[in-house]
């Protein structure tokens, strides 16, 4: 009995790389805790757990990305689908669920493949069922791999016009300069004359953006709070996540919106048989959510290669959507 294998494990590219090497969960935690300012990397937030939290945030009131986005979506759907190539193939970076994509594909049913690429193999393969089901025309060639890492796409898609799409804003979890380096990787997967589909946060009033990450019912703060408890049973630290509190805070100077946990006294915790001291008050920096002009983001898109094609946004101005191109 043969069976079809259901994704491609992404073949290793040689090239050399610009972005940070994940060192895995322990050696991460134990470099970022060493730091004169504490820091763990926001990618960890997404366990079982964590995943279901994140979830939960899109639909509060506060957190208007997802909502604002998938109603620009909505409204600029045909706009957007028209500058997907025809019989072309569609890579999604980090695919998680296919609510977005179907937004997008409802006006360009003539696609001819979809690759999503995510670390999760589970998720993405039964995302790729339901999507079979649904859309039986359509190839879902799904790649299981880490897209800040260098990967390959499936060989026979080589003669395709590519389109890349990349929502939610995850752009915004990575530094300025990582952020480019990632769109010119993306550029080299997709090729020339590639078109690419990004959803990007606005800056914005102050207010607005630090309630979207501290909200009234303080899932955010058990979203954040959850990376505690994921050390304690994953790597065996004895957290105790009742002495930290979430705290949210936009940088003005650096364009972000940054969490912190906050030691709420002086204890010393211990992970892998070292002890990290905490003054009260200190913290450990969880995440970095950078917003940007639309002018702003397009020169770091240009940096990385890729040209304005359109941008489409919200009555509001609140999150944006760009069009960019390959030459
Ligand atoms: C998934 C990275 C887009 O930055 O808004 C939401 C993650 N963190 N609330 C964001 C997040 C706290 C989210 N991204």
């Amino acid at each position: 009995m043969t069976v079809k294998p259901v994704f491609t494990e992404a073949a290793p590219v040689e090239r050399p790389d610009d972005l940070p090497e994940a060192g895995g969960f322990l050696a991460d935690a134990l470099a970022g805790l060493s730091k004169p300012q504490k820091e763990l990397p926001a990618q960890y937030f997404y366990d079982a757990a964590g995943s279901d939290l994140f979830e939960a945030i899109t639909t509060l009131p506060e957190y208007y990305p997802t909502r604002t986005e998938l109603g620009i979506l909505d409204a600029a759907g045909p706009e957007i689908a028209a500058l997907l190539p025809a019989r072309g193939a569609l890579v999604e970076f980090g695919s998680g669920s296919t609510v977005k994509l179907r937004r997008l594909l409802r006006h360009r049913p003539d696609l001819s493949v979809y690759v999503p690429v995510d670390v999760s193999a589970e998720f993405l393969h039964s995302e790729a069922k339901a999507l079979r089901a649904d859309m039986p025309d359509l190839r879902v060639e799904p790649v299981a791999a880490d897209f800040t890492r260098p990967f390959a796409l499936p060989g026979d898609l080589a003669d395709l016009p590519k389109a890349g799409f990349f929502p939610g804003s995850t752009i915004g979890n990575f530094e300025p300069a990582q952020a480019a380096a990632l769109l010119a990787r993306f550029g080299r997967v997709l090729g020339s004359g590639a078109i690419l589909i990004v959803g990007v946060d606005l800056v914005k009033d102050r207010t607005v953006l630090e309630r979207a990450y501290d909200d009234a019912a303080g899932v955010t703060a058990r979203f954040n709070l959850n990376l505690l408890t994921r050390m304690n049973r994953e790597l065996g630290a004895d957290f105790d996540a009742a002495r930290f509190r979430h705290r949210a805070v936009f940088n003005a100077d650096a364009s972000r919106i940054e969490m912190h946990l906050v030691s709420r006294a002086a204890q010393s915790v211990s992970l892998a048989a070292r002890s990290f001291a905490f003054a009260e008050g200190e913290s450990i920096h969880t995440e970095n959510s950078y917003k940007y002009t639309p002018e702003g983001f397009r020169a770091l898109a240009a940096q990385a290669g890729w040209s304005p094609v359109a941008i489409w946004t919200d009555p509001q101005a609140l999150f944006s959507v760009h069009a960019l191109r390959r030459d």
